[in-house]
Order: C-alpha cells, then structure tokens, then sequence
C-alpha cells in the first residue's frame, strides 16, 4: 500500500467543498456520476422489497442473473446462461476481485479510469500502458501485437472501457475486431468494461464479445445508465471457457461481500428486463445527454481546445495545449488548479487517466445539473427534436455556464 495516493477525483472534491466554505462558487465537473434519477419502476420496486432481509446467493438472485442474460441476448444477440452471470456490490469490486482472482499482467490502454491501475498496485500486480496520441485515444492493436511479442507466454489481462471514462469515445466494430484478432492470438483475456453501453448516444453500442466470446469477460451494472451508483450493483458475464475464474471469483466473494443488498438484487431486475418505462427513460437521458455533450465538445473546440469528439457517455476530455503559453501552464494538475481558481469549474487532470504530466489534458464530467428537471423538460419537446441551446442554457446549469467559462480562457 506504500506510496498509494488519495483518488484524484477524491482531493479536487475536496478542494472544491475548501472553495464553497468560502462562499464561492463551483461548478462540479469532476466527480462523474449520473445527473439522473433511477428510473420509477426501479424505485417502486426497491420500496416493494424492503422486507426482502434474507442473505442472498454468494453469486446473485437467480432471477436478476437471469435478466441479465437475457439484456445481452437482447442487446448482443449472444447467448449466456444464468450461471455465467456473477452480481457483486458494483463493477469496481468486481474488477479488483477479478484482479485477485488471476495472477496475469494488467494492460491498459492510456487514457483510461482512474482505478484500474491503483486496484493492480494494491495487488502487486504488474501492469503497463499502452499509450495513444492525444487525438488517437482508442487503443492500437498494432501496439498490443507488437507489446505480447515480446513475452509471448506471459498471461495477461486487458481492460478495455467503451463508451470510454474519460474520453466519450467508443470503439467501432471494425475496431474490436481487430483488437479481438490480436487478442486471441496472444491468449490475452479481455475485461470489457461497458457500464456506459446504455448511454451510447446512437444507441449503438456493440461489445468485442461478439467477435471474441472465449476470451472476454463483459461488465455491466445499474450505475450510469440507471442512475444508480449508490445502489451499488454490477455484473460480470462469462464465457464458458472461463469458468474456472468465475469459481475463483464465487469463492472470494463469499470470504468477502457475500452477496449485493437483497431489496436493491429485487429492484435491479427491473433495470436488465425489456419494459417501456425503461425505454423511454433511457431514450429521453441519450436524447439530453448527446445534445449536451456535443454542444460542449462543440464549444470548447471552437475555442481552441483538441482531442476527440464524444459518442456515449458524461466525459469529455479537452487537450489545451494554446494555454501552455499563453498562461505559462506546464502540467495538467497546474491546469485543474488554474481552471478551479479562475472558472470555479471543478476538473480532473490527464495523470489521473494515465496521461503523461506535462500534457494539458483533463476530464470533464459533464454532470452537473438538475438531471430530474432536465429529463423532465426533455419529455416534452416535440418527438424527433433535439434540445437546443436555449434548453442547454436552461435546463443544464451550471454545467452550461461552467463549459462557457473554460472556453472564454481561450478568448481573454
Ligand atoms: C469506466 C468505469 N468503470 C467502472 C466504474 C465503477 O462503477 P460501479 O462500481 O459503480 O459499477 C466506473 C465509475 O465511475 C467507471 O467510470
């Protein structure tokens, strides 16, 4: 545990709660969670439960395991059973009892979130980046190939997260087929980390499952898409292949979380189950979510900032390598420190995501804003319109404000 430092996302929250104390204003765009509330027939459905008391099954409610499975089958068109379905208290529990679970070498793809890597040093893992160009930030598989050639036998394991925390981008089918090809190739098992799969703004996501089913391990979970991070539910598909790490992960589950809250096991089932409340809720937050994530792109580009144009998810991250100069900034936590002391905006530095310092990149979590109120004034624009400006500008704030102040620094 030597030498392991508070989450980044953790001391610019407090920085900012510092800044609000003194009466100032700030505008928080670092943590990134869902500005959404969980859906109704959820919520009706954990009240319903409450009395459920009785511990539940060490690798989740048969019958959540069953919806899920059938959400891929739905979504993917692939085919798992029940029994290849893992719940746990969240997806990054999960992760780090994957990482316990198999002694392989972690790779990651830079930039990627923030504790992937912590989780591999607090194991003792070894793990590498492998690090793409600012305005290239999906993962090269020419890089990978060339990175297993050199220990060819060594096991190891890649995370890949699409629609991608802290980016917005995704990866393309052509894309995953690719990295799949090299993936079997060298026997590397793939994490597929895809808990921003319901917020892909064309809903079209599609998961390297479908081109590389033995050997990818899929993660989903209630967090993002259903607006329920404290609820505190993910899961983990697996092949068949890998059973044997799923057992693994059974047996330290039950030495550890022994299963996820009964009521909130109950509720979940609602939110993996096809029904229309769940799709209108999702196509109304895809609906906000794209026209305020590409207005912002938009409008930070506009001004000077570089880097990739987002396609699901909360998460931009703007490179903006016009202020080294012109304000004398050398590293993105300096960068953070300016935008946090001059904007009040609240951000998250490029290191935090693997980024070397002396980029000026940082993240944005667009998020901060009325999400019941805006979801709510969605509804009930005209079917087929998109939320405009004047509705961003209304119903986004301050995150609205926050985006125009950041790009203003380029204009001073
Ligand atoms: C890319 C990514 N993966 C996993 C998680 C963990 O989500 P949870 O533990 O709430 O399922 C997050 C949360 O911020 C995330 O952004």
């Amino acid at each position: 545990m030597s030498g392991l430092a508070k989450s980044a996302t953790l001391a610019i929250n407090e920085r900012s709660r510092d800044l609000l104390a003194q009466g100032k204003q700030v505008v928080r765009l670092g943590l990134g969670q869902s500005p959404f509330p969980v859906p109704s027939v959820m919520e009706r459905a954990l009240q319903l439960n409450a009395h459920q008391k009785a511990y539940l099954a060490v690798q989740g409610l048969a019958e959540l395991r069953e919806a899920v499975s059938r959400y891929i089958e739905r979504t993917e068109g692939l085919h798992y059973s029940s029994d290849q379905v893992l719940i746990g208290p969240g997806t990054k529990e999960l992760l780090f009892h994957l990482q316990m679970a198999c002694d392989a070498e972690l790779l990651l793809p830079s930039p990627s979130w923030v504790s992937y890597a912590p989780q591999a040093r607090i194991l003792g893992r070894d793990m590498q980046w492998l690090s793409s160009p600012a305005d290239k930030p999906d993962l090269d598989p020419e890089m990978l190939d060339r990175y297993c050639r050199q220990e060819p036998a060594r096991a190891r394991l890649l995370i890949l997260n699409y629609p991608n925390n802290p980016t917005g981008s995704t990866l393309d089918p052509d894309r995953l087929e690719t990295i799949a090809r090299v993936a079997r190739e060298h026997h590397v098992m793939i994490l597929s980390d895809e808990i921003y799969s319901g917020l892909h703004f064309d809903n079209q996501h599609v998961s390297i499952a479908r081109y590389y089913p033995e050997g990818t391990i899929i993660s989903n979970g209630i967090s993002k898409w259903a607006g329920a991070g404290g609820w505190r539910l993910g899961a983990f598909i697996f092949p068949e292949t890998l059973e044997p790490v799923l057992r693994n992960m059974i047996a330290l589950a039950s030495e550890s979380f022994t299963s996820v809250s009964a009521p909130v096991q109950y509720a979940a089932i609602h939110a993996f189950n096809d029904n229309p409340e769940l799709r209108d809720y999702l196509e109304n937050c895809r609906r906000l979510v794209k026209a305020l994530m590409l207005w912002s792109w938009e409008t930070l580009e506009s001004a000077g900032a570089r880097g990739t144009r987002p396609r699901g998810g909360f998460y931009l991250m703007p490179h903006m390598e016009p202020l080294r100069e012109k304000l004398n900034i050398q590293n993105s936590q300096a960068l953070c420190e300016y935008l946090l002391e001059n904007t009040g905006v609240a951000a998250l530095p490029g290191t935090a995501f693997g980024r070397a310092p002396d980029e000026l990149s940082c993240r944005l979590a667009c998020v901060d804003f009325d999400g019941a109120a805006a979801l709510a004034a969605v509804r009930e624009l005209p079917a087929g319109s998109e939320p405009g400006e004047a509705f961003l500008a209304q119903y986004c704030q301050p995150t609205f404000d926050g985006i125009r102040r950041i790009a203003a620094i380029f204009q001073d």
